[in-house]
């Protein structure tokens, strides 16, 4: 099963969370953008709602996807500051991250309403990155397992075969998120493959369909210990994607890999 998916090209996905303004994001992709023209693997950078014009339009030809990091659950209304997935998809982008941990956990987001926005990107024929990952206490009470379970399930009850070739899926353990503790490959590994296992049998999808990511803490020493893993299929980097020279490193490395 992971034979088949490992056919799939990295995806290496910047998360910039909220840093830059949009001449800073210009200036970065204009520094990017000729360092990773002729590359196989694809590049994302999911920037602030406010760069999102910028970003996508300093990027059109060259390879590098744009995405938000977040999206209302619901379509139009009455909800002053909420951000829709059709906004979002006019401003040229690409992708959608959704369920980040920091929006779980700060932003009170629930499984329901993860769906909901799972299910409006792809009406606006959005791409998804669809974050799930056990916190340090569900980790230490040997509840990790369950937890991914129970995130997958809530976030895509129902989603077809067809619909999940736009969804990735990026496992990121909160316990490794922003404090140099990135996860043991070996941890990495167990999950994925956890997740793999329970999307396709217990949920229907076909293997071909899923691509998992890992994201904790990535920077560029520890990268390849995560991309030469079999079922690591592209990195979702948060603090050293803020640096465009540290970033590249890590995008060389996946490139390296495919070779
Ligand atoms: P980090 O963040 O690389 O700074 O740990 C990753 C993320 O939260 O997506």
């Amino acid at each position: 099963m992971l034979e088949k998916s490992k056919k799939r090209v990295p995806f290496i996905v910047g998360n910039w969370k909220m840093h830059k303004t949009a001449a800073e994001t210009r200036e970065y992709i204009d520094h990017l953008s000729p360092l990773v023209f002729n590359l196989s693997i694809k590049v994302g950078l999911a920037v602030p709602y406010t760069d999102l014009f910028t970003a996508a339009e300093a990027a059109i030809d060259s390879n590098i996807l744009i995405g938000a990091q977040n999206v209302s659950d619901v379509q139009e209304g009455a909800l002053t500051g909420e951000i829709s997935a059709p906004m979002i998809a006019e401003t040229g982008a690409d992708f959608v991250i959704i369920g980040h941990s920091e929006r779980r956990r700060l932003f009170h987001e629930t499984g329901e309403s993860i769906h909901r926005k799972i299910k409006l990107a792809l009406q606006s024929k959005l791409q998804i990155i669809f974050c799930i990952g056990e916190s340090k206490e569900q980790r230490e009470h040997s509840l990790a397992d369950t937890t991914v379970k129970k995130q997958l399930y809530e976030g895509l009850k129902g989603i077809t075969a067809s619909e999940m070739k736009s969804i990735f899926i990026a496992y990121e353990p909160v316990w490794a998120i922003g404090n140099n503790q990135a996860a043991d490959p070996v941890v990495v590994e167990k999950i994925h493959h956890l997740c793999h296992n329970y999307l396709a049998n217990d949920l229907g999808l076909p293997a071909e369909n899923i691509q998992i990511l890992y994201g904790g803490s990535v920077n560029a020493q520890n990268a390849k210990n995560y991309l030469t893993l079999p079922s690591v299929q592209g990195l979702l980097v948060g603090g050293a994607s803020l640096d465009v020279q540290t970033f590249v490193e890590i995008i060389y490395q996946a490139e390296k890999g495919l070779k």
